[in-house]
C-alpha cells in the first residue's frame, strides 16, 4: 500500500481496521465481561486472546484494538501496548526486559520520574543503572557491560533538549551486543517526527497524554514494538495488569485525527517564538532542536521530520525567588503546569542547581534560569506580546 504523508496518515490510520465496524471514528465498547455464545467460541477467543479476539476486558475491546492498529500503522510496529499513563509505559517497557543482576543504560537527561524509577525501583530489584551523557555518541560502547539488557533513549532530552546521535548510539551498542533491547521515550516527536523503529530501535514509547490526546484532559501511555520484542513486552505488561479504559482509548484515537495539523502549527509557532527569543537581550541561549543553538541540532536536522512545540531557553542570569515569581505570576496567556502537548501554551522555570541535580553524567552546566515553554495553538503575535511583557518584568 502507498505510504502516505503525515496529514493523511493521521486522518486514516487504523480506520480500515475491522474493529471500527463501519463508523468513521472508533466505537466505544466498554466491557469487563465479554460473553461467549458457545464453548467453541470461548475456545477460539482464548486461543486468539492477544490477536484481537474479544476475550476479557483487560485484553482490550474494539476501542482498544482500533487504537492499537492505528498506532502500529503510524509508527510501523508489530504491536502496540496501551498503558494508563506515559510513566507506566516507560516503567513497564523496562521491567519487561530486566531481572535481578541486570544493567540498564539510561540517558542522564531523562524525564525525572524515569530516573527516579531507576534509582528507587530498579535499584531495589537489584538492577543497576548507568547514566550516560546523551551527546556521548560512540563513547556509549565503553559503558556496555556483559549484563546490559536495556539502552534507554529520550530525544530531545527533557528540559535541556539535547538531541542525541541516535544512529551512532544504536550501532555502537548493537556492535557490542545485538540482543540489548533499545527503547526510546519518543513523546516530543509524537512518535512520528522521529520514526524510531526505522532507526533500529525496538520500542517507541509515548506519553500519549501529550500530543496524541492533545487536549490536556486524559492520560494514556503507548509502546509500539517491533516483532522481536512484542511478545515479551505484551505478556509482561498484561501480567502487570496494565490497561486503559475504553473512553480514554477513544479520545486518544479521536485526538489522532487532528494531530497532523496540530503538530504543524505547534512547529510553526514554536520556531517563530524561538527565533524571536534568540534576539532578546535577556536570553543567553535558546534550546529548540530546530535552532543551531540547541546541542545536537545537526542530529535533529539529519534524523527528524519536523519539530513540535516544546523547547527551553536559558536566561542571562539566575533569577531570585522574587524575580521568578514576578516573571511567572503575571502572564495572561501562558499558564504554569507540569504537562505539555495540549492546545494551550504553558511555561515553567528551573534553576541551574535543580537542573544539575537531575542531569547525572553530564558535565555541561547552566548558569542562568532555564525557562521551558510549550507553544500552543494561540496566535503567535499574542504569545509574543505576553512573553515580551514577561521579559520586561525581569529587566535590570
Ligand atoms: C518526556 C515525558 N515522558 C513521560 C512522561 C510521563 O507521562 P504521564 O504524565 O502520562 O505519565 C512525561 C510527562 O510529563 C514526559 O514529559
Amino acid at each position: 500500500m502507498t505510504k502516505h504523508n503525515f496529514a493523511t496518515q493521521f486522518v486514516h490510520a487504523g480506520r480500515k481496521s475491522r474493529y471500527t465496524q463501519g463508523s468513521v471514528n472508533s466505537v466505544i465498547q466498554r466491557a469487563s465481561s465479554l460473553v461467549f455464545d458457545t464453548v467453541a467460541d470461548k475456545k477460539e477467543a482464548t486461543k486468539n486472546r492477544y490477536k484481537g479476539a474479544l476475550f476479557y476486558g483487560r485484553r482490550g475491546t474494539l476501542t482498544h484494538f482500533a487504537l492499537q492498529d492505528a498506532m502500529c500503522e503510524l509508527e510501523g510496529g508489530a504491536g502496540c501496548y496501551l498503558y494508563p499513563c506515559g510513566a507506566a509505559a516507560v516503567t513497564n517497557s523496562i521491567l519487561a526486559f530486566v531481572s535481578q543482576g541486570d544493567h540498564v543504560l539510561m540517558t542522564g537527561a531523562a524525564y525525572e520520574p524515569t530516573q527516579d524509577f531507576c534509582n528507587i525501583v530498579l535499584k531495589r530489584m537489584g538492577v543497576e543503572t548507568t547514566y550516560y551523557d546523551p551527546l556521548i555518541a560512540n563513547g556509549i560502547a565503553d559503558l556496555v557491560q556483559p549484563n546490559t539488557k536495556v539502552l534507554f533513549l529520550e530525544s530531545p532530552s527533557s528540559l535541556t533538549m539535547e538531541v542525541p546521535d541516535i544512529p551512532t548510539l544504536v550501532n555502537s551498542v548493537r556492535a557490542k551486543n545485538p540482543d540489548i533491547v533499545i527503547m526510546i521515550d519518543n513523546t516530543w516527536a509524537a512518535g512520528v517526527l522521529f520514526p524510531a523503529l526505522e532507526y533500529g530501535i525496538d520500542i517507541s514509547i509515548q506519553a500519549g497524554t501529550k500530543y496524541l490526546v492533545g487536549h490536556s484532559d486524559a492520560m494514556i501511555g503507548t509502546a509500539v514494538s517491533n516483532a522481536r520484542c512484542w511478545d515479551q513486552l505484551r505478556e509482561n505488561s498484561y501480567l502487570m495488569g496494565q490497561m486503559v479504559d475504553a473512553d480514554t482509548a477513544y479520545v486518544t484515537a479521536r485526538g489522532l485525527r487532528t494531530l497532523g495539523i496540530r503538530l504543524k502549527q505547534h512547529e510553526e509557532n514554536s520556531i517563530q517564538i524561538a527565533r524571536w527569543l534568540a534576539q532578546r537581550p535577556e536570553v543567553k541561549a535558546v534550546y529548540h532542536p530546530a535552532l543551531p543553538s540547541c546541542p545536537g541540532h545537526e542530529n535533529f536536522k539529519r534524523d527528524f521530520k519536523g519539530s513540535s512545540g516544546l523547547f527551553s531557553f536559558e536566561l542571562c542570569k539566575t533569577l531570585s525567588d522574587d524575580e521568578l515569581a514576578n516573571f511567572l505570576d503575571h502572564f495572561e496567556i501562558f499558564s504554569m503546569a507540569y504537562s505539555w502537548g495540549g492546545f494551550e501554551s504553558l511555561i515553567l522555570a528551573n534553576q541551574p542547581k535543580e537542573i544539575e541535580r537531575i542531569r547525572p553524567a553530564i558535565e555541561r552546566k547552566l548558569t542562568g534560569t532555564l525557562i521551558r515553554v510549550h507553544i500552543g495553538l494561540e496566535d503567535v503575535e499574542d504569545l509574543l506580546a505576553d512573553l515580551e511583557a514577561g521579559l520586561m518584568r525581569i529587566q535590570g
